[in-house]
């Protein structure tokens, strides 16, 4: 069954006692400068899908990525072109092993499992998005080429070269040595291999003096658990210091490149119920309600301060694609060296 509605958001992971922990783990997080060393960005990233994985199935689907626009497209075909995109450019086909680098509840895992017919394996650092991604693929009869494991993609458990290819949807913006994340694909990943994806950067229109861009910067971090945020210029620096040839970086963002902003589904009027829950408006609706379920005991402690963690996240996403200082879209090819 999909997060249809508030109910299954409030009696999913956030019913855990955990709740209160990892709001606690997540403020503790942000208080502090964020490029202190004893910040466990991977343990902030535990806590922090606890907190918010099933408010992005209900207002998102299950995939948990943002997607160039085209017009007349709905926000989840754009999600699936993407994808498609991706697996298209790994040259996916049956047969072959692929790893999903940070999988989320597998939603572009499936995906592509069903139209490239790859065997894909999933890594994320969250238990519930394990449990939530092995009972979804189950129930889409895709357990037999679809598997998720618990596991940190800055030391993946995997022997060298086990995959034909990686890929991986804006999860690498949750570590904060970029480099280390690559450098373990480029060691799963077979000699010669493709590893391809999305990820988020400052764009070279952010102004590190100016204190209105670091107060955005903040926001996008602080609302969305990941480590501080590089620039395009340093993420593409990462492949090479991680020994990966980069064949191709581009800002799919850019306004060059795109029919629609990024952003649009986070401000749009709505058109459709589903649409509203991720508006100003229907995040203004859906905080209204927690509130109300948490004080009547029907939700536990700790809904409400989530619901605003993800109001403030999407106000500073807004903010940074108007200025155009973010990017949550820099598309990625890289190759493993030998073969
Ligand atoms: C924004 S979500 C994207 C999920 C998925 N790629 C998708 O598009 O649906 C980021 C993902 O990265 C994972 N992640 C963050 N840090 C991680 C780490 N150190 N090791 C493994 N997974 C991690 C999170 O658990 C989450 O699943």
């Amino acid at each position: 069954m999909a997060k249809g509605s508030l109910i299954d958001v409030v009696r999913g992971a956030l019913s855990s006692a955990r709740a209160k922990d990892s709001l606690a783990h997540h403020d503790a997080r942000y208080q502090a400068d964020g490029s202190a060393p004893e910040i466990d960005h991977g343990a902030g990233a535990e806590h922090f899908y606890n907190l918010v994985t099933d408010f992005y199935e209900y207002g998102w689907g299950q995939s948990f990525h943002f997607a160039p626009r085209q017009r007349g497209e709905s926000l989840s075909a754009s999600i699936a072109r993407l994808e498609h995109r991706v697996a298209s450019r790994l040259a996916l086909q049956a047969g072959m092993r692929v790893l999903d680098a940070g999988c989320g509840i597998g939603g572009p895992m499936r995906s592509i499992a069903r139209s490239h017919g790859a065997s894909i394996e999933g890594a994320t650092i969250n238990a519930y998005q394990v449990e939530r991604a092995r009972a979804l693929n189950a129930q889409h009869k895709l357990d037999g080429r679809c598997s998720v494991v618990l596991a940190d993609f800055t030391q993946l458990p995997h022997p060298n070269a086990s995959f034909d290819a990686a890929y991986s949807f804006e999860a690498i913006c949750h570590a904060e040595q970029r480099e280390r994340v690559l450098r373990e694909l480029a060691r799963v990943v077979k000699p010669g291999g493709l590893i391809a994806g999305t990820d988020w950067c400052l764009t070279e229109a952010f102004n590190a003096q100016d204190a209105e861009h670091q107060r955005v910067r903040r926001g996008i971090e602080e609302g969305n658990g990941i480590a501080p945020m590089i620039t395009i210029a340093a993420f593409e620096q990462a492949f090479a210091s991680a020994g990966l040839e980069l064949l191709e970086a581009r800002d799919l963002a850019r306004i060059d490149q795109r029919e629609m902003p990024w952003y649009e589904p986070l401000k749009a009027s709505p058109f459709s119920i589903h649409g509203l829950r991720r508006t100003s408006a229907g995040r203004q609706l859906t905080t209204i309600i927690v509130t109300a379920l948490e004080r009547a005991k029907l939700a536990p402690s700790g809904t409400r301060a989530t619901a605003e963690i993800l109001n403030r996240a999407a106000d500073a996403l807004v903010e940074g694609g108007e200025r155009g200082i973010f990017t949550p879209l820099v598309f990625f090819v890289a190759r493993v060296a030998g073969a």
